[in-house]
């Protein structure tokens, strides 16, 4: 079809844009995407396996997801006034909801933060405001976003907790300045919430406007693609009329709440990668020629102080790691790298690759 019909179909938000870039890893030691890495204990495998031989795949899934869903809130410990909407992966959640909202709705983030706020509003025509962050500690620039809410009265604003890609948890109270300052919804995406013991679960109560989204990506489930929000009971059935009625496919319902009532081994890998997190940044904090933030999550954001970051990404990988450049994503990421935490052996590996890249 020629580019001119193609124009005059789509909408300009949709031209404009790039899709999502995913790198190939071949066989790249993959740190890149905030993966857990390690695999199921054989005897829970063989347990799994004999829990998925009879799912009916012949017949659509249960739309409601409802024997999942009853395990998330009690595992979760979900306020009995919310309500739960499941989504394929919390990329869905977020299209759901901004999807909801009217075409003239602003949305409110700050920035750097996670990308797809932004591909998404963007692809629906939304207006979307990315506030930077104070440049020394990624912490809220409190002025700019309470001048936001004022002047753009936002439908929704959108607060990762702890933030990606940057790793910091942003302060609790000044979240509850947000909540109540706002007319509009406020979503805590705590997809990192295997890897911090704060979260806002406790807070839905207090607050009508407070949504809490979360997934299992991270937790070590991201091939499944299973996403969460919970919020007040009205706002999660205005949002159930635009998700799609079979979004949560029956390997992925059968399978997490497998995972996560035999999921001990779950626990204990994040409580892994917690110290293993905290044992690499104070390497990485050793390191004269980076600098390197405190992180929250299962990853960890440095900067390269005197070589180009494109240089030192290139390197690492001709080493046989893959990261992520965040360079060009933000002014504020300048000479930024981003490296999800690994196996021991993998972050070892990667550390004495980046020793090599700097020199
Ligand atoms: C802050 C944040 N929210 C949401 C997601 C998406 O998670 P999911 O795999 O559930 O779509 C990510 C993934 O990197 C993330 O960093």
């Amino acid at each position: 079809m020629s580019q001119n019909l193609i124009h005059s179909l789509f909408r300009k938000e949709v031209l404009a844009m790039s899709a999502y870039p995913v790198a190939d890893p071949g066989k790249l030691i993959k740190l890149d995407a905030m993966e857990n890495p390690y695999q199921w204990p054989e005897q829970a495998l063989e347990q799994w396996l004999k829990t998925i031989k009879n799912s009916p795949l012949n017949r659509y899934p249960d739309p409601q997801a409802k024997s999942l869903a009853a395990v998330l809130k009690t595992l979760y410990q979900v306020p009995t006034e919310s309500e739960l909407i499941l989504g394929n992966g919390s990329d869905e959640i977020i299209q759901i909801l901004l999807m909801a909202l009217a075409p003239d709705a602003h949305i409110v983030t700050p920035e750097p933060g996670f990308v797809m706020y932004k591909q998404i509003a963007r692809s629906l025509g939304l207006n979307y405001h990315g506030i930077a962050l104070n440049a020394e500690d990624f912490s809220l620039d409190m002025p700019a976003m309470l001048a936001a809410i004022e002047q753009y009265n936002p439908a929704l604003i959108f607060l990762a907790y702890p933030n990606n890609p940057t790793g910091n948890l942003f302060s609790e109270q000044q979240i509850k300045i947000l909540l109540q300052a706002t007319e509009g919804l406020v979503v805590i995406d705590e997809a990192y919430a295997p890897f911090t013991d704060a979260t806002f679960m406790q807070s839905l109560t207090d607050y009508p406007n407070l949504l809490v989204m979360r997934t299992v990506s991270k937790l070590g489930l991201a091939g499944l693609r299973l996403g969460y929000m919970v919020g007040d009971k009205n706002i999660i059935a205005e949002l159930d009329k635009i998700r799609l009625p079979y979004n949560i496919n029956i390997l992925t319902q059968i399978t997490t709440e497998f995972a996560l009532q035999h999921g001990d081994f779950l626990t204990r890998q994040t409580q892994t990668l917690r110290q293993e997190r905290d044992a690499l940044l104070q390497q990485l904090l050793q390191i004269e020629q980076i600098k390197a933030f405190p992180s929250s999550a299962n990853f960890i954001l440095f900067k390269s102080l005197n070589k180009d970051a494109s240089a030192v990404f290139e390197s690492i990988r001709n080493q046989g790691i893959l990261i992520k450049n965040m360079s060009a994503h933000h002014p504020l990421l300048e000479n930024c790298l981003r490296v999800t935490i690994g196996t021991e052996q993998e972050n070892a590996l990667f550390l004495s690759a980046l020793k090599k890249a700097l020199h």
